[in-house]
């Protein structure tokens, strides 16, 4: 497959032509960003541990039957995925009140929800994301009634899997953020799950001691998050228990994978 010219760069990845009008290289980069883009900082090893991670989760995603764009992962930092028209909605689901929930709504850090909440947001840097009610989409027409209830039964699904998936590694998901996009394939215009799952766009928590294993490190300065991406690759059993991976050493495996392109 050969990599065409690029096509679009958002804050943590980009996305790349290819020979194939229907398929698209996706490209992690190390780029962390938080509170819209206001802060930001490079990570050396991050897109590498995402791209791995976000790889194993699609594709067990797949053998389920939520339909996604991953086609397969190329190398260390990229994947050839289908191309689709991202919606722009950003599907939040929580099990655990954090973040902005607690912050809009004064709900106490830590209460464990009665089940699952759905949230919208508006994927619109410009305007902050801001939180969206199923009224404004279907009012604005970003979807109609069927695809809004495909997505909504797909989230279910999703949850449902992700908490079995990291609970059996001794980690709560707490919440995450989903995307999902229209794909062009023989006029089709299936709605798949888009993006990326990852501990950037998750937030993981130990279930014991309750450790960040997720970009909260970053958002909230408490550092080390290469080792809590690691860890959360090791336990999902994408790296060997025994490899120590460093942010030094993934940086390593990325140049070596170029050099043998
Ligand atoms: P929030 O509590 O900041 O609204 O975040 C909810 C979840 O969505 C959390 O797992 C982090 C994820 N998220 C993203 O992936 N991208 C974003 O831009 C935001 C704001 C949140």
């Amino acid at each position: 497959m050969k990599k065409g010219k690029k096509i679009y760069e958002g804050k943590a990845k980009i996305i790349y032509a290819t020979s194939d009008k229907n398929l698209v290289i996706q490209y992690f980069k190390d780029d962390a960003t938080a509170f819209n883009n206001q802060k930001k900082s490079t990570i050396e090893g991050k897109g590498v541990l995402n791209n791995r991670i976000s790889e194993h989760i699609l594709s067990n995603l797949s053998e389920v039957g939520i339909k996604n764009h991953l086609v397969k992962r190329i190398n260390m930092r990229e994947q050839l995925v289908k191309l689709v028209d991202i919606i722009p909605i950003e599907f939040v689901i929580r099990n655990i009140a954090t973040g902005s929930l607690t912050k809009r709504l004064g709900i106490e850090d830590g209460t464990v929800l009665e089940r699952p909440l759905i949230e919208y947001c508006l994927k619109d840097d410009k305007l902050g994301d801001p939180l969206i009610s199923r009224d404004h989409i279907l009012n604005f027409n970003w979807l109609n009634i069927a695809q809004l209830d495909l997505i909504n039964e797909n989230l279910t699904r999703l949850n449902d899997f992700l908490l079995g998936m990291f609970r059996a590694v001794g980690i709560k998901l707490v919440d995450f953020k989903v995307e999902f996009g229209f794909t062009h394939e023989s006029g089709k215009n299936e709605i798949v799950l888009a993006d990326e799952i990852s501990p950037d766009t998750c937030r993981l928590w130990d279930t014991i001691t309750d450790k960040k294993l997720d970009k909260d490190r970053f958002r909230k300065d408490l550092g080390d998050l290469i080792p809590a991406y690691t860890e959360v690759a090791k336990r999902l059993g994408i790296l060997h228990e025994q490899s120590n991976v460093s942010a030094v050493n993934v940086t390593k495996l990325s140049s070596v994978k170029k050099k043998t392109k």
